[in-house]
């Protein structure tokens, strides 16, 4: 089921933290050994442009599938697609896939994530964390998923911007499985 490339699902919702995602698609779209899907919220558009600036379609790089096309490939189980990062994840899209609300295509893919025992990342933002968010965020980690806050770590002494943000994707790619150099691992010199 899982010879070739490694298939991975990124879904972008409309948290604020769009350059994530820009970072992670551009990443991804780049490896020779990584099939990729892309599927967003009815906001994420919205919110990219507000933050990235530009199309969020264009700037993907890649086929964007619709909102309910339920016949993209990673709706299914049985189609093998190994893992897939919500980024930025949204606390409504974290309440509905912790609910098994499978209103979207990225949240039934989500949802096929959890059932089949594959990994599911998902980079929440929001500040502060409600008791609501935390229940939620606490239910997908018991159904399976790795809640990988989008919270930038220091103690690389990131210079940019663009550092501060490859120190969530490299931790989003971390639990993807993709070996990559973005960043400075603590105890390496
Ligand atoms: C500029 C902007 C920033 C937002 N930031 C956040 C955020 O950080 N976290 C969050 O949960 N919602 C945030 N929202 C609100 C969500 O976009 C809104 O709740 C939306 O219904 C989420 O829908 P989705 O989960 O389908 O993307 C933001 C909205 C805008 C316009």
């Amino acid at each position: 089921m899982t010879g070739g490339r490694k298939k991975i699902v990124v879904g972008v919702t409309g948290a604020s933290g769009a350059p994530y995602a820009r970072r992670l698609l551009g990443v991804l779209r780049e490896r020779p050994d990584v099939e990729l899907g892309v599927c967003v919220s009815r906001t994420a558009a919205e919110v990219w442009a507000l933050e990235c600036g530009g199309d969020l379609a264009e700037a993907a790089g890649v086929r964007i599938w619709g909102l309910n096309d339920y016949k993209a490939p990673f709706a299914s189980g049985s189609a093998g697609w190994q893992a897939m990062a919500v980024v930025p994840c949204s606390m409504g899209t974290a309440a509905r896939i912790a609910h098994g609300i499978s209103d979207t295509l990225l949240t039934r893919a989500a949802d096929v994530m959890l059932k089949e025992r594959r990994t599911l990342v998902v980079v929440p933002r929001e500040t502060p964390l409600g008791l609501v968010h935390l229940e939620n965020l606490t239910a997908l980690v018991r159904a399976g998923a790795v809640v990988l806050p989008a919270m930038p770590s220091f103690y690389g002494k990131p210079a940019t911007l663009d550092d501060a943000i490859d120190t969530v994707v490299g931790r989003i790619l971390d639990h993807l499985g993709v070996e990559h150099r973005l960043l400075r691992r603590w105890g390496s010199a």
